[in-house]
């Protein structure tokens, strides 16, 4: 009995907090649901670290909070209250300046606004008016019809996490965050889930992809429906969830599946959905730090050594804004300057590969390397290549141009790898121009010359015969 007096008390006092408006006065923590109209802004729940609805057991919180020590940036997010691990953030791309600015349910759905009513975030507009929101104990945030039937919900809306139990279907990606600890907005790594695969991509640059990773085991030929992982491992099934792709886990009853703002692909696993400290194996994709697209910035070498990697610059190039670029006197052609100029190819190293060239096929028409040179010369998203000596293959390199791998073993250092630069020195303009003005110029001259007399010949005749 008492139990539910002080629950009832609880929840009068709550309610009748949630009509003052303007107090400065810590709000109760709703438990599971909440109801609209709800205005909210993080002074009211400063108290609480910003967080307004908690899930029945306790292990998720709907919070609008700021990451890290930077005071510009709120966002409505849910967290794993155990971890702090944000798993979904609304407003990612449009963060709330400052504390005045407020969080919104009505019957119209959930917003996030300005105190001034400019909308920064908002849900599509849904089927039905809403009656509740309501946070599960799987970490979804949910909108309900009066029916308490779903209108709209978080798992359905990733951003760069997924839980365990929650779907990402085919079609649909994760996409990293520029810093997990303070801006989350959107970054430039994408976890793709396809028809026939998973992959992570960089700028349109495939650099691992689940069906290649040495985990994983494939079951059935089948197109993939949905990834999803569970206390055994990562899943990508079918849709009547036959398993097509798999990677087997420690169990666990708990996973955090995120892309990283580095680019990496890491599961992290916990005992139970309340720990607190996670399970010493991590899966990492890709698991060699020279395979990420940007280890060592752009045009950075990177190689591997027994445990670790390190960075340098190709010989000749200097270190410049976290990577590499061509010396001084240099400048590296860009996709923009083709067309008007003219290009040479700067040596760049043999053994020299690109993260990118493991997963696309080689450039076909390309038969040897001066072929490979002059297809790159003539595509202006060309920005240099890469040509494999003993399996006679082409790849070209575009921007955005990412790191180097300094291959090291035995097999791969026939490759070597030239960039495009802009020089002021190139023989196809000399060819071009000794060949086309000597051959235009006196062409012209000539039928000039022809209408010129051919026009004399002929009043010759004329003023002969007058
Ligand atoms: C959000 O709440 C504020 C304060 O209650 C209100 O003035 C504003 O109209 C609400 N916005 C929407 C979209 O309902
Ligand atoms: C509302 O406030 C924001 C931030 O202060 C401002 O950028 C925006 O222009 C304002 N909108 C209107 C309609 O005044
Ligand atoms: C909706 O769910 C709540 C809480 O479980 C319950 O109290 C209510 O009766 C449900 N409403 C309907 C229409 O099922
Ligand atoms: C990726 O490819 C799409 C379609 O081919 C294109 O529209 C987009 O600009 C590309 N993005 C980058 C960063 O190259
Ligand atoms: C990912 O990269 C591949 C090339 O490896 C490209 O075909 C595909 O369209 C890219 N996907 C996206 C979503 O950019
Ligand atoms: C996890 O999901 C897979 C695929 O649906 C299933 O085969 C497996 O039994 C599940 N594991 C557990 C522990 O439920
Ligand atoms: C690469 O070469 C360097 C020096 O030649 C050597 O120290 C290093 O162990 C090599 N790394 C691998 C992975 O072979
Ligand atoms: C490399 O890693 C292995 C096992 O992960 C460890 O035993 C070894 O000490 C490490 N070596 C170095 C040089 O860090
Ligand atoms: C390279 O291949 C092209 C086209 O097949 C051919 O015309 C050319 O002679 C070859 N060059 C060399 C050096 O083999
Ligand atoms: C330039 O090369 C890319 C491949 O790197 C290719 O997709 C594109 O079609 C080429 N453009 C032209 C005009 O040949
Ligand atoms: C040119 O390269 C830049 C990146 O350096 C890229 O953003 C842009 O989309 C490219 N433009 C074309 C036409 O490929």
């Amino acid at each position: 009995m008492l139990p539910f007096i002080s629950l009832s008390l609880f929840f009068s006092l709550f309610l009748l907090f949630f009509h003052f408006h303007g107090t400065s006065a810590s709000k109760g923590v709703a438990v599971e649901y909440m109801f609209p109209p709800v205005s909210a802004t993080s002074l009211l729940y400063i108290d609480s670290g910003g967080m307004f609805l908690t899930s029945r057991k306790g292990d998720f919180q709907a919070v609008i909070y700021k990451p890290g020590t930077q005071e510009s940036r709120y966002y409505l997010s849910v967290l794993h209250a155990p971890t702090k691990t944000q798993i979904w953030t609304a407003n990612r791309n449009r963060p709330i300046p400052d504390r005045s600015s407020m969080v919104n349910l009505t019957a119209n759905g959930l917003s996030v606004e300005f105190s001034n009513g400019t909308v920064l975030w908002s849900t599509p507009p849904l089927k039905a008016p809403v009656s509740a929101l309501r946070l599960l104990d799987t970490g979804n945030l949910v909108l309900l019809d009066v029916a308490n039937n779903s209108l709209w919900e978080s798992f359905n809306y990733p951003s760069d996490t997924l839980v365990s139990g929650q779907l990402l279907p085919a079609g649909s990606y994760l996409s990293s965050s520029v810093s997990s600890d303070s801006d989350l907005s959107q970054g430039d790594y994408r976890l793709d889930v396809t028809a026939a695969d998973a992959l992570l991509n960089w700028s349109n640059a495939t650099y691992w992809r689940l069906s290649n990773d040495k985990n994983s085991v494939k079951d059935w030929d089948a197109p993939v429906a949905y990834m999803t992982t569970n206390d055994s491992g990562l899943y990508l099934q079918e849709s009547k969830g036959t398993i097509v792709f798999q990677i087997s886990l420690p169990t666990a009853q708990f996973r955090i599946v995120q892309l990283r703002s580095d680019g990496r692909f890491q599961i992290i696993s916990y005992q139970t959905i309340s720990s607190s400290t996670s399970m010493d194996h991590v899966f990492m994709a890709p698991t060699s730090n020279c395979d990420l697209p940007l280890a060592c910035g752009s045009l950075g070498l990177c190689s591997l050594h027994l445990n670790s990697s390190s960075c340098t610059c190709p010989p000749q190039f200097i270190s410049q804004s976290g990577g590499c670029t061509a010396g001084n006197d240099v400048s590296l052609a860009t996709n923009t300057s083709c067309g008007s100029s003219t290009f040479s190819y700067m040596f760049v190293g043999l053994g020299v590969t690109y993260f990118a060239n493991k997963y696309r096929s080689p450039i076909a028409s390309a038969r040897n390397i001066s072929n490979c040179r002059d297809l790159c010369s003539s595509n202006c998203s060309c920005s240099g290549y890469f040509f494999d000596i003993s399996s006679q293959s082409c790849f070209f390199l575009q921007h955005p141009l990412g790191s180097l791998t300094n291959a090291n073993t035995s097999e791969s250092s026939n490759a070597m790898a030239y960039v495009k630069t802009q020089g002021s020195y190139s023989q196809h303009k000399f060819t071009l121009e000794n060949n086309v003005v000597p051959i235009v110029v006196p062409s012209v001259v000539a039928s000039f010359l022809v209408i010129v007399s051919g026009l004399a010949c002929f009043m010759w005749r004329y003023s002969g015969i007058l």
